[in-house]
Protein backbone atom coordinates (compact mmCIF):
# COMPACT_ATOMS: atom_id res chain seq x y z
CA UNK A 1 0.00 0.00 0.00
CA UNK A 2 1.20 3.47 -0.64
CA UNK A 3 1.29 5.92 2.67
CA UNK A 4 2.64 9.18 3.04
CA UNK A 5 4.22 9.51 7.08
CA UNK A 6 4.04 13.83 7.94
CA UNK A 7 6.77 14.77 10.21
CA UNK A 8 10.17 12.92 10.51
CA UNK A 9 10.81 12.67 14.23
CA UNK A 10 11.13 10.23 16.86
CA UNK A 11 7.57 9.17 16.27
CA UNK A 12 7.36 9.84 12.21
CA UNK A 13 10.70 8.63 11.20
CA UNK A 14 10.26 5.33 13.45
CA UNK A 15 7.04 4.87 11.63
CA UNK A 16 7.93 5.92 8.37
CA UNK A 17 10.64 3.81 8.08
CA UNK A 18 8.73 0.43 9.87
CA UNK A 19 5.80 1.28 7.63
CA UNK A 20 7.97 0.36 4.69
CA UNK A 21 9.69 -2.94 6.73
CA UNK A 22 6.26 -4.52 6.26
CA UNK A 23 6.40 -3.93 2.90
CA UNK A 24 4.45 -0.86 1.61
CA UNK A 25 6.10 1.77 -0.14
CA UNK A 26 6.45 4.93 2.40
CA UNK A 27 6.88 8.77 1.50
CA UNK A 28 8.30 10.47 4.61
CA UNK A 29 7.88 14.32 4.73
CA UNK A 30 9.40 17.20 6.79
CA UNK A 31 9.29 20.85 6.50
CA UNK A 32 12.62 20.55 8.05
CA UNK A 33 14.79 20.36 4.59
CA UNK A 34 18.24 19.11 6.59
CA UNK A 35 16.41 16.45 8.49
CA UNK A 36 15.12 14.99 5.08
CA UNK A 37 18.54 15.15 3.57
CA UNK A 38 19.54 13.19 6.14
CA UNK A 39 16.93 10.64 5.88
CA UNK A 40 17.27 10.26 2.70
CA UNK A 41 20.63 9.57 2.44
CA UNK A 42 20.11 6.69 5.29
CA UNK A 43 21.12 8.45 8.25
CA UNK A 44 18.90 8.91 11.31
CA UNK A 45 18.91 12.35 12.61
CA UNK A 46 19.08 11.26 16.40
CA UNK A 47 19.68 8.17 18.34
CA UNK A 48 17.53 5.04 18.21
CA UNK A 49 18.51 1.77 18.29
CA UNK A 50 18.00 -0.72 14.97
CA UNK A 51 16.65 2.50 12.91
CA UNK A 52 19.25 3.01 11.14
CA UNK A 53 19.38 -0.15 9.72
CA UNK A 54 15.79 -0.29 9.05
CA UNK A 55 15.37 3.16 6.90
CA UNK A 56 18.69 2.12 5.05
CA UNK A 57 17.18 -1.13 4.06
CA UNK A 58 14.22 0.16 2.78
CA UNK A 59 15.44 3.15 1.04
CA UNK A 60 17.94 0.22 -0.37
CA UNK A 61 14.71 -1.26 -1.51
CA UNK A 62 12.80 0.85 -3.07
CA UNK A 63 9.87 1.42 -0.47
CA UNK A 64 10.93 4.39 1.15
CA UNK A 65 11.84 8.15 0.23
CA UNK A 66 11.45 11.10 1.83
CA UNK A 67 10.53 14.92 0.32
CA UNK A 68 10.02 18.27 1.88
CA UNK A 69 7.07 18.60 -0.61
CA UNK A 70 3.42 18.39 0.27
CA UNK A 71 2.72 18.44 -3.46
CA UNK A 72 4.11 15.52 -3.94
CA UNK A 73 2.78 13.71 -0.81
CA UNK A 74 -0.76 14.80 -1.90
CA UNK A 75 0.39 13.12 -4.89
CA UNK A 76 1.59 10.18 -3.81
CA UNK A 77 -0.67 7.79 -2.07
CA UNK A 78 -4.08 7.70 -0.35
CA UNK A 79 -3.27 7.33 3.84
CA UNK A 80 -1.59 10.07 5.24
CA UNK A 81 0.43 9.21 8.76
CA UNK A 82 0.74 12.47 10.61
CA UNK A 83 3.54 12.23 13.34
CA UNK A 84 4.43 15.82 13.92
CA UNK A 85 5.25 16.67 17.70
CA UNK A 86 3.02 18.21 20.18
CA UNK A 87 5.06 20.24 23.01
CA UNK A 88 4.00 21.67 25.18
CA UNK A 89 2.79 25.75 24.92
CA UNK A 90 5.20 28.36 25.97
CA UNK A 91 3.04 30.12 28.08
CA UNK A 92 0.78 27.35 29.66
CA UNK A 93 0.23 23.59 30.22
CA UNK A 94 -1.35 22.73 27.26
CA UNK A 95 -0.27 21.08 24.14
CA UNK A 96 0.59 23.26 21.06
CA UNK A 97 -0.90 21.92 18.11
CA UNK A 98 0.69 24.64 15.73
CA UNK A 99 2.62 21.95 13.80
CA UNK A 100 -0.26 19.59 13.64
CA UNK A 101 -3.28 22.24 12.50
CA UNK A 102 -0.13 23.20 9.87
CA UNK A 103 0.26 20.08 8.76
CA UNK A 104 -2.95 18.70 7.85
CA UNK A 105 -4.04 22.36 6.51
CA UNK A 106 -1.07 22.25 4.20
CA UNK A 107 -2.12 18.67 3.22
CA UNK A 108 -5.47 19.08 2.42
CA UNK A 109 -5.03 21.97 0.69
CA UNK A 110 -3.37 19.44 -2.12
CA UNK A 111 -5.58 17.09 -1.95
CA UNK A 112 -7.73 15.53 -5.01
CA UNK A 113 -10.26 12.77 -4.49
CA UNK A 114 -10.93 10.28 -1.50
CA UNK A 115 -8.47 9.93 1.34
CA UNK A 116 -7.26 9.11 4.86
CA UNK A 117 -5.66 11.09 7.21
CA UNK A 118 -4.78 9.23 10.01
CA UNK A 119 -3.03 11.04 13.06
CA UNK A 120 -0.57 9.37 15.14
CA UNK A 121 0.60 12.57 17.37
CA UNK A 122 -0.44 12.54 20.98
CA UNK A 123 -3.64 15.67 20.98
CA UNK A 124 -5.74 16.50 23.87
CA UNK A 125 -9.16 15.18 23.73
CA UNK A 126 -11.50 17.10 20.92
CA UNK A 127 -9.02 17.81 18.72
CA UNK A 128 -10.05 15.18 15.73
CA UNK A 129 -13.67 16.92 15.82
CA UNK A 130 -11.75 20.54 15.77
CA UNK A 131 -9.50 19.09 12.77
CA UNK A 132 -12.08 17.56 10.57
CA UNK A 133 -14.37 20.73 11.06
CA UNK A 134 -11.55 22.50 9.93
CA UNK A 135 -11.32 20.09 7.01
CA UNK A 136 -14.74 20.02 6.36
CA UNK A 137 -14.40 24.06 5.53
CA UNK A 138 -11.48 23.07 3.47
CA UNK A 139 -12.97 20.93 1.10
CA UNK A 140 -16.26 22.68 1.41
CA UNK A 141 -17.93 19.23 3.33
CA UNK A 142 -17.88 17.56 0.45
CA UNK A 143 -16.66 14.47 2.44
CA UNK A 144 -13.81 13.42 0.33
CA UNK A 145 -11.36 13.21 3.48
CA UNK A 146 -11.66 10.61 5.96
CA UNK A 147 -9.80 11.66 9.74
CA UNK A 148 -9.11 8.27 12.24
CA UNK A 149 -6.34 8.76 15.33
CA UNK A 150 -4.35 6.07 15.60
CA UNK A 151 -2.32 6.86 18.93
CA UNK A 152 1.52 6.03 18.94
CA UNK A 153 2.64 4.07 22.09
CA UNK A 154 6.52 3.60 21.38
CA UNK A 155 9.02 3.92 23.68
CA UNK A 156 12.12 5.75 22.73
CA UNK A 157 15.33 3.30 22.71
CA UNK A 158 12.86 0.45 21.90
CA UNK A 159 10.91 2.18 19.22
CA UNK A 160 11.68 -0.32 16.23
CA UNK A 161 10.50 -3.38 18.32
CA UNK A 162 7.72 -1.23 20.02
CA UNK A 163 6.27 -0.09 16.33
CA UNK A 164 6.73 -3.43 14.49
CA UNK A 165 5.33 -5.67 17.80
CA UNK A 166 2.87 -3.27 19.43
CA UNK A 167 1.19 -4.51 22.01
CA UNK A 168 -1.95 -3.20 20.58
CA UNK A 169 -3.06 -0.93 17.96
CA UNK A 170 -5.89 1.57 18.77
CA UNK A 171 -7.92 3.37 15.74
CA UNK A 172 -10.45 6.17 16.84
CA UNK A 173 -13.29 6.66 13.73
CA UNK A 174 -15.65 9.32 13.28
CA UNK A 175 -18.34 8.05 15.14
CA UNK A 176 -20.84 10.28 13.21
CA UNK A 177 -19.49 8.69 10.06
CA UNK A 178 -21.61 5.66 8.23
CA UNK A 179 -19.52 5.53 5.83
CA UNK A 180 -16.01 5.00 7.75
CA UNK A 181 -13.78 2.83 5.82
CA UNK A 182 -10.71 3.57 8.16
CA UNK A 183 -10.61 0.86 10.64
CA UNK A 184 -10.73 -1.82 7.76
CA UNK A 185 -7.88 0.36 5.75
CA UNK A 186 -5.73 0.53 8.49
CA UNK A 187 -6.26 -3.62 9.43
CA UNK A 188 -4.75 -3.79 5.95
CA UNK A 189 -1.85 -1.56 6.89
CA UNK A 190 -1.46 -3.54 10.22
CA UNK A 191 -2.35 -7.03 8.31
CA UNK A 192 1.31 -8.44 9.01
CA UNK A 193 1.48 -7.11 12.71
CA UNK A 194 -2.37 -8.00 13.48
CA UNK A 195 -2.08 -11.90 11.62
CA UNK A 196 0.67 -12.01 14.33
CA UNK A 197 -2.04 -11.78 17.17
CA UNK A 198 -1.50 -8.06 18.02
CA UNK A 199 -4.97 -6.48 19.48
CA UNK A 200 -6.92 -4.54 17.24
CA UNK A 201 -9.05 -2.12 19.25
CA UNK A 202 -11.23 0.32 17.11
CA UNK A 203 -13.14 3.15 19.00
CA UNK A 204 -14.36 6.80 18.63
CA UNK A 205 -12.16 9.41 18.41
CA UNK A 206 -12.42 10.61 21.85
CA UNK A 207 -11.97 7.10 23.44
CA UNK A 208 -8.70 6.77 21.16
CA UNK A 209 -7.67 10.41 21.79
CA UNK A 210 -7.68 9.70 25.68
CA UNK A 211 -6.37 6.47 25.59
CA UNK A 212 -3.47 7.76 24.84
CA UNK A 213 -2.61 10.55 27.76
CA UNK A 214 -4.47 7.83 29.92
CA UNK A 215 -1.48 5.23 29.06
CA UNK A 216 0.81 8.50 29.95
CA UNK A 217 -0.65 9.80 32.59
CA UNK A 218 -1.16 6.19 34.33
CA UNK A 219 2.96 5.40 33.62
CA UNK A 220 3.83 8.97 35.38
CA UNK A 221 1.80 8.07 38.52
CA UNK A 222 3.08 4.52 38.57
CA UNK A 223 6.69 6.28 38.97
CA UNK A 224 5.81 8.86 41.11
CA UNK A 225 3.75 6.63 43.17
CA UNK A 226 7.29 4.80 44.24
CA UNK A 227 9.21 7.78 44.27
CA UNK A 228 6.91 9.27 47.12
CA UNK A 229 7.15 6.16 48.66
CA UNK A 230 10.72 6.16 48.10
CA UNK A 231 10.33 9.86 50.27
CA UNK A 232 9.09 7.71 53.02
CA UNK A 233 11.66 5.49 53.02
CA UNK A 234 14.21 8.00 53.12
CA UNK A 235 12.77 9.18 56.51
CA UNK A 236 11.66 5.74 58.07
CA UNK A 237 14.52 3.80 56.82
CA UNK A 238 12.81 1.05 54.76
CA UNK A 239 14.42 -0.09 51.20
CA UNK A 240 12.09 1.33 47.90
CA UNK A 241 13.32 -1.09 46.09
CA UNK A 242 13.19 -4.24 48.11
CA UNK A 243 9.69 -2.74 48.79
CA UNK A 244 8.80 -2.18 44.78
CA UNK A 245 9.98 -6.33 44.20
CA UNK A 246 7.11 -7.11 46.95
CA UNK A 247 4.62 -5.25 46.26
CA UNK A 248 5.55 -5.94 42.45
CA UNK A 249 4.56 -9.62 43.15
CA UNK A 250 1.18 -8.93 43.32
CA UNK A 251 -0.22 -9.34 39.48
CA UNK A 252 -2.36 -6.60 39.96
CA UNK A 253 0.32 -3.80 40.35
CA UNK A 254 3.31 -5.71 38.50
CA UNK A 255 6.92 -5.02 39.22
CA UNK A 256 7.44 -2.79 35.95
CA UNK A 257 7.71 0.60 35.92
CA UNK A 258 8.01 0.56 39.48
CA UNK A 259 11.80 1.76 39.68
CA UNK A 260 12.39 4.66 41.86
CA UNK A 261 15.17 6.92 41.99
CA UNK A 262 16.00 10.49 39.84
CA UNK A 263 12.27 10.16 38.19
CA UNK A 264 10.65 10.64 34.42
CA UNK A 265 11.30 13.04 31.99
CA UNK A 266 11.79 13.23 28.01
CA UNK A 267 9.56 14.85 25.36
CA UNK A 268 6.40 12.86 26.54
CA UNK A 269 5.40 12.05 30.32
CA UNK A 270 5.72 15.24 31.57
CA UNK A 271 4.44 17.50 28.89
CA UNK A 272 1.48 14.96 28.66
CA UNK A 273 0.41 14.77 31.95
CA UNK A 274 0.38 18.35 31.89
CA UNK A 275 -1.48 19.00 28.81
CA UNK A 276 -3.89 16.22 30.10
CA UNK A 277 -4.56 18.23 33.11
CA UNK A 278 -5.42 21.44 31.21
CA UNK A 279 -7.63 20.18 28.76
CA UNK A 280 -9.57 18.59 31.97
CA UNK A 281 -9.42 21.95 33.39
CA UNK A 282 -10.95 23.34 29.94
CA UNK A 283 -13.74 20.51 30.15
CA UNK A 284 -14.63 22.07 33.37
CA UNK A 285 -13.93 18.99 35.20
CA UNK A 286 -10.45 19.80 36.27
CA UNK A 287 -10.93 17.91 40.21
CA UNK A 288 -10.82 14.82 38.05
CA UNK A 289 -7.05 15.13 37.36
CA UNK A 290 -5.87 17.30 40.14
CA UNK A 291 -4.15 14.38 41.27
CA UNK A 292 -1.74 14.32 38.13
CA UNK A 293 -0.07 17.78 39.39
CA UNK A 294 1.25 15.94 42.40
CA UNK A 295 2.42 13.36 40.31
CA UNK A 296 4.34 16.33 38.47
CA UNK A 297 5.29 17.45 42.23
CA UNK A 298 6.55 14.23 43.02
CA UNK A 299 8.53 13.78 40.15
CA UNK A 300 10.12 16.93 40.39
CA UNK A 301 11.23 16.97 44.30
CA UNK A 302 13.06 13.94 43.11
CA UNK A 303 15.39 16.23 41.15
CA UNK A 304 15.93 18.44 44.42
CA UNK A 305 16.19 15.90 46.70
CA UNK A 306 19.12 14.79 44.66
CA UNK A 307 20.93 17.85 44.69
CA UNK A 308 20.15 18.22 48.41
CA UNK A 309 22.02 15.04 48.60
CA UNK A 310 24.80 15.89 46.75
CA UNK A 311 25.19 19.20 49.11
CA UNK A 312 24.93 16.77 51.83
CA UNK A 313 27.73 14.59 50.77
CA UNK A 314 29.99 17.44 50.05
CA UNK A 315 29.44 18.61 53.64
CA UNK A 316 27.18 21.47 52.71
CA UNK A 317 27.98 22.92 50.13
CA UNK A 318 29.04 22.12 46.66
CA UNK A 319 30.64 25.32 45.94
CA UNK A 320 34.18 24.93 44.17
CA UNK A 321 33.41 21.09 44.42
CA UNK A 322 34.52 18.89 41.06
CA UNK A 323 31.40 16.79 40.32
CA UNK A 324 30.93 14.21 37.54
CA UNK A 325 27.47 13.63 36.33
CA UNK A 326 27.03 10.51 34.43
CA UNK A 327 24.41 10.54 31.78
CA UNK A 328 22.64 13.59 29.90
CA UNK A 329 19.51 11.17 28.30
CA UNK A 330 16.48 11.31 29.54
CA UNK A 331 16.99 7.15 30.01
CA UNK A 332 19.21 4.78 28.35
CA UNK A 333 19.33 3.71 24.84
CA UNK A 334 18.34 7.66 23.95
CA UNK A 335 19.57 10.83 22.86
CA UNK A 336 17.32 12.66 23.72
CA UNK A 337 17.64 15.13 26.08
CA UNK A 338 14.29 17.06 26.52
CA UNK A 339 12.94 17.61 30.25
CA UNK A 340 15.89 15.44 31.06
CA UNK A 341 16.32 15.17 34.95
CA UNK A 342 20.01 14.62 34.60
CA UNK A 343 20.98 17.26 33.15
CA UNK A 344 18.67 19.21 35.36
CA UNK A 345 20.08 18.29 38.40
CA UNK A 346 23.34 18.97 36.33
CA UNK A 347 22.80 22.69 35.47
CA UNK A 348 21.31 23.11 39.29
CA UNK A 349 24.90 22.01 40.70
CA UNK A 350 26.45 24.25 38.44
CA UNK A 351 24.01 26.96 39.20
CA UNK A 352 25.17 26.27 42.92
CA UNK A 353 29.00 26.93 42.27
CA UNK A 354 29.77 23.36 40.84
CA UNK A 355 32.38 22.56 38.36
CA UNK A 356 30.33 19.99 36.66
CA UNK A 357 31.43 17.66 34.14
CA UNK A 358 29.17 15.42 32.29
CA UNK A 359 30.05 12.35 30.07
CA UNK A 360 26.80 10.62 28.20
CA UNK A 361 27.54 7.66 25.40
CA UNK A 362 25.20 9.51 22.72
CA UNK A 363 23.51 12.42 24.20
CA UNK A 364 26.88 15.01 24.17
CA UNK A 365 26.14 17.02 21.38
CA UNK A 366 22.24 17.57 22.24
CA UNK A 367 23.28 18.72 25.79
CA UNK A 368 26.28 20.78 24.66
CA UNK A 369 24.01 22.74 22.33
CA UNK A 370 21.77 23.14 25.26
CA UNK A 371 23.70 23.40 27.99
CA UNK A 372 26.87 25.29 26.36
CA UNK A 373 27.89 26.35 30.24
CA UNK A 374 28.47 22.67 31.79
CA UNK A 375 31.84 20.73 30.51
CA UNK A 376 32.16 17.75 28.78
CA UNK A 377 33.72 15.11 28.75
CA UNK A 378 34.20 11.75 26.23
CA UNK A 379 34.87 9.06 28.78
CA UNK A 380 32.91 7.98 32.18
CA UNK A 381 36.81 8.22 33.77
CA UNK A 382 37.56 11.71 32.08
CA UNK A 383 34.25 13.35 33.79
CA UNK A 384 35.52 11.54 36.33
CA UNK A 385 38.65 13.08 36.78
CA UNK A 386 39.34 15.31 40.48
CA UNK A 387 35.84 14.56 41.16
CA UNK A 388 34.64 14.94 44.44
CA UNK A 389 31.44 13.20 43.79
CA UNK A 390 30.13 10.65 40.90
CA UNK A 391 26.35 10.92 39.89
CA UNK A 392 25.24 7.65 38.33
CA UNK A 393 21.87 9.88 36.96
CA UNK A 394 20.87 7.99 33.74
CA UNK A 395 21.17 4.08 34.18
CA UNK A 396 23.40 3.37 30.75
CA UNK A 397 24.40 0.26 30.30
CA UNK A 398 28.24 1.03 30.62
CA UNK A 399 27.75 2.88 33.63
CA UNK A 400 25.32 0.10 35.54
CA UNK A 401 28.57 -2.53 34.52
CA UNK A 402 31.37 -0.52 35.42
CA UNK A 403 33.85 -1.48 37.75
CA UNK A 404 34.71 0.60 40.92
CA UNK A 405 38.23 -0.15 40.19
CA UNK A 406 37.97 2.27 36.82
CA UNK A 407 37.38 5.50 38.49
CA UNK A 408 38.97 4.34 41.36
CA UNK A 409 42.51 6.21 40.92
CA UNK A 410 40.75 9.14 39.21
CA UNK A 411 38.44 10.69 41.43
CA UNK A 412 39.49 12.78 44.17
CA UNK A 413 37.32 11.19 46.58
CA UNK A 414 35.45 7.74 46.43
CA UNK A 415 31.82 8.82 46.46
CA UNK A 416 29.05 7.72 44.32
CA UNK A 417 25.52 8.73 44.14
CA UNK A 418 23.09 6.41 42.52
CA UNK A 419 20.33 8.30 41.45
CA UNK A 420 18.95 5.38 39.22
CA UNK A 421 19.04 2.51 42.14
CA UNK A 422 21.05 1.11 39.63
CA UNK A 423 24.15 -0.01 40.41
CA UNK A 424 25.62 -3.32 42.72
CA UNK A 425 25.97 -0.53 45.99
CA UNK A 426 28.06 -3.66 48.08
CA UNK A 427 30.69 -4.01 44.83
CA UNK A 428 31.39 -0.27 45.11
CA UNK A 429 31.29 -0.39 48.82
CA UNK A 430 33.78 -3.07 48.61
CA UNK A 431 36.05 -0.91 46.79
CA UNK A 432 36.23 1.43 49.61
CA UNK A 433 33.58 4.07 48.01
CA UNK A 434 31.20 5.87 49.73
CA UNK A 435 27.74 4.54 47.98
CA UNK A 436 24.92 6.63 48.58
CA UNK A 437 21.49 5.98 46.86
CA UNK A 438 18.51 8.37 46.11
CA UNK A 439 15.88 7.43 47.77
CA UNK A 440 17.71 5.42 50.91
CA UNK A 441 18.68 6.55 54.19
CA UNK A 442 21.32 5.80 55.78
CA UNK A 443 23.05 5.11 52.69
CA UNK A 444 25.64 2.52 52.72
CA UNK A 445 23.55 -0.56 55.25
CA UNK A 446 23.59 -3.86 54.17
CA UNK A 447 19.73 -4.18 53.68
CA UNK A 448 19.85 -1.36 50.99
CA UNK A 449 22.79 -2.87 49.25
CA UNK A 450 21.32 -6.21 49.37
CA UNK A 451 18.64 -5.06 47.38
CA UNK A 452 20.13 -2.61 44.81
CA UNK A 453 21.13 -5.87 42.87
CA UNK A 454 18.04 -7.17 42.53
CA UNK A 455 16.53 -3.77 41.29
CA UNK A 456 19.16 -3.74 38.31
CA UNK A 457 18.30 -7.50 37.57
CA UNK A 458 14.69 -6.30 37.20
CA UNK A 459 15.38 -3.36 34.71
CA UNK A 460 17.26 -5.71 32.60
CA UNK A 461 14.79 -8.54 32.76
CA UNK A 462 12.12 -5.65 32.21
CA UNK A 463 13.63 -4.55 28.42
C1 LIG B 1 6.74 7.08 27.14
C2 LIG B 1 5.73 5.92 27.16
O1 LIG B 1 6.30 4.78 27.80
C3 LIG B 1 5.34 5.56 25.73
O2 LIG B 1 4.36 4.54 25.76
C4 LIG B 1 4.81 6.80 25.05
O3 LIG B 1 4.50 6.52 23.69
C5 LIG B 1 5.81 7.94 25.10
O4 LIG B 1 6.17 8.19 26.47
P1 LIG B 1 9.36 7.31 26.67
O5 LIG B 1 9.20 8.76 26.95
O6 LIG B 1 10.16 6.88 25.48
O7 LIG B 1 7.91 6.61 26.50
O8 LIG B 1 10.07 6.66 27.95
P2 LIG B 1 9.69 5.66 29.13
O9 LIG B 1 10.40 4.39 28.93
O10 LIG B 1 8.23 5.60 29.35
O11 LIG B 1 10.39 6.41 30.36
C6 LIG B 1 9.96 7.71 30.74
C7 LIG B 1 10.75 8.22 31.89
O12 LIG B 1 10.40 7.53 33.09
C8 LIG B 1 12.27 8.10 31.76
O13 LIG B 1 12.86 9.31 32.20
C9 LIG B 1 12.61 6.95 32.70
O14 LIG B 1 13.91 7.08 33.22
C10 LIG B 1 11.57 7.11 33.78
N1 LIG B 1 11.24 5.87 34.50
C11 LIG B 1 10.71 4.81 33.84
C12 LIG B 1 11.45 5.80 35.88
O15 LIG B 1 11.93 6.76 36.50
N2 LIG B 1 11.13 4.65 36.55
C13 LIG B 1 10.60 3.58 35.93
O16 LIG B 1 10.32 2.58 36.60
C14 LIG B 1 10.39 3.64 34.52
Amino acid sequence: MKMTVIGCGYLGATHAACMAELGHDVLGVDVDAAKIEMLASGSVPFFEPGLDDVVRRNIAAGRLRFTTDFTEAAAFGKIHFIGVGTPQQAASDAADLTALRTAVRELVGHLRGRHLIVGKSTVPVGTCVELADEIAALTRNNGSIELAWNPEFLREGFAVDDTLRPDRIVVGTDPRRADSTAASTLAAVYREILDGGTPYLTMDWATAELVKVSANAFLATKISFINAISEICEVAGGDVTALADAIGHDARIGRRFLNAGLGFGGGCLPKDIRAFAARADELGVGSALSFLRAVDEVNMRRRAALVAMVERACDGSVLGRNIAVLGAAFKPESDDIRDSPALAVAAQLSLRGARVTVFDPKAMDNARRVFPTLRFADSAVAAARAADAVIVATEWAEFVHMAPAELTDTVSRRLIIDARRCLDGRAWADAGWDYRALGTAGAGSSQVITHVVSATEERESMV
